[in-house]
């Protein structure tokens, strides 16, 4: 067993990442709880014991149950079943179950604690770490969006235990190694010559580490975002139809592309990215086709995590990489043809 600490003060906590790792996951939990409402979904396998009374939740699956009803009727359940704010919220899934249960448990009583139990790849290594927890805002006379209200509420603890990915639906596991492709450009480590669980260890660990420089993403912490922006346009581009994971992989490439033609990177390392993305994850690094390239260069300037004038990316270079804002609609349409040309 591997324990990554994720050090923010008194809200430190620590990840667990190993086979069997669940059967830890007592030890997480806080020593006033004397209830326990587990938020889980229906197909994911529940085998878990924490030695407490414990009432399931079940969430549906899809966007469209990541929402306030949801949360409402979470808060529902919490109520009739008398969780009190000493007692905790146990979230057994993916990215869409620890964001929910993690902002149910962030309103519920003004805060009760939340243990994250991750069943996804792309929930051990990204979205059950770092605190953050929100839902959609669905559309009314267009306007809404992903994950748009939320909380910053951090977990008390996290649980990564490897026995579930042996059974993850293969675009499960595209979505996480997406994610985890990223990793590979954040630092200097050589992702490649570790085994499974030290990689997924220290992907942990380079999370836990933006996230303790810059819990709020004032700053830093906008560098996990490496890849993400063409990813969200394509995903918008594709209705969804390409999975988070799959577009971050197109993105990070394109990202690589972008930062090359803006004499950041050379050659070597675009391929790097190629090797890794394409490579040792054999995922998709070409655009989908029939993709719209003027659509794709608006969405990217709308995106969210755009910080001022021009469109702002996350690009590598001689410094390793960072933000890089001002970049021109003409620039980033070079960098997607010389990708539709590959
Ligand atoms: N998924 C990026 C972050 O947690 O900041």
């Amino acid at each position: 067993m591997i324990t990554v600490r994720v050090p923010l003060g008194q809200r430190s906590y620590d990840v667990l990442v190993g086979h069997g790792a669940r059967r830890e996951l007592a030890g997480l939990l806080p020593s006033t709880a004397k209830r326990a409402a587990i938020v889980t979904q229906q197909a994911i396998p529940l085998d878990i014991d924490v030695g407490l009374p414990t009432e399931v939740f079940t969430i549906g699956d899809g966007e469209a149950h990541k929402s306030l009803a949801t949360i409402e009727a979470l808060c529902r359940g919490f109520a009739r079943f008398g969780l009190t704010r000493n007692d905790v919220v146990i979230g057994v899934g993916g990215g869409m179950v620890t964001d929910v249960a993690g902002f149910a448990a962030a309103s519920w009583h003004r805060g009760v604690a939340v243990v994250h139990v991750s069943t996804t790849l792309v929930g051990m290594v990204d979205a059950a770490i770092g605190g953050k927890t929100g839902v959609n805002l669905a559309a009314v006379d267009g306007i809404g969006g992903k994950n748009l209200v939320g909380a910053f509420w951090q977990p008390a603890g996290v649980v990564c235990d490897l026995d579930a990915l042996a059974t993850l639906p293969p675009r499960e596991v595209r979505c996480g190694r997406g994610e985890m492709a990223k990793y590979h450009f954040l630092t200097g480590d050589d992702l490649l010559a570790m085994d499974e669980a030290e990689r997924i260890a220290r992907c942990v660990e380079i999370k836990a580490d933006f996230v303790s420089s810059d819990e709020r993403e004032s700053g830093r912490r906008a560098l996990l975002n490496y890849g993400h922006t063409l990813a969200h346009a394509l995903e918008i581009a594709t209705d969804y139809s390409l999975a988070h994971g799959e577009a971050v992989a197109i993105g990070l490439i394109y990202a690589a592309t972008l930062a090359h033609q803006l004499g950041r990177i050379d050659q070597v390392r675009v391929d790097q990215h190629y090797e890794v993305v394409g490579g040792h994850y054999e995922l998709d690094t070409a655009l989908p086709a029939g993709v719209d390239r003027r659509q794709l260069i608006d969405l990217m300037g709308r995106d969210k995590k755009a910080l001022g004038g021009g469109l702002t990316f996350v690009l590598d270079g001689a410094n390793g990489v960072e933000v890089v804002t001002d970049v021109s609609p003409d620039a980033a349409g070079d960098a997607l043809d010389a990708m539709l040309l590959k």
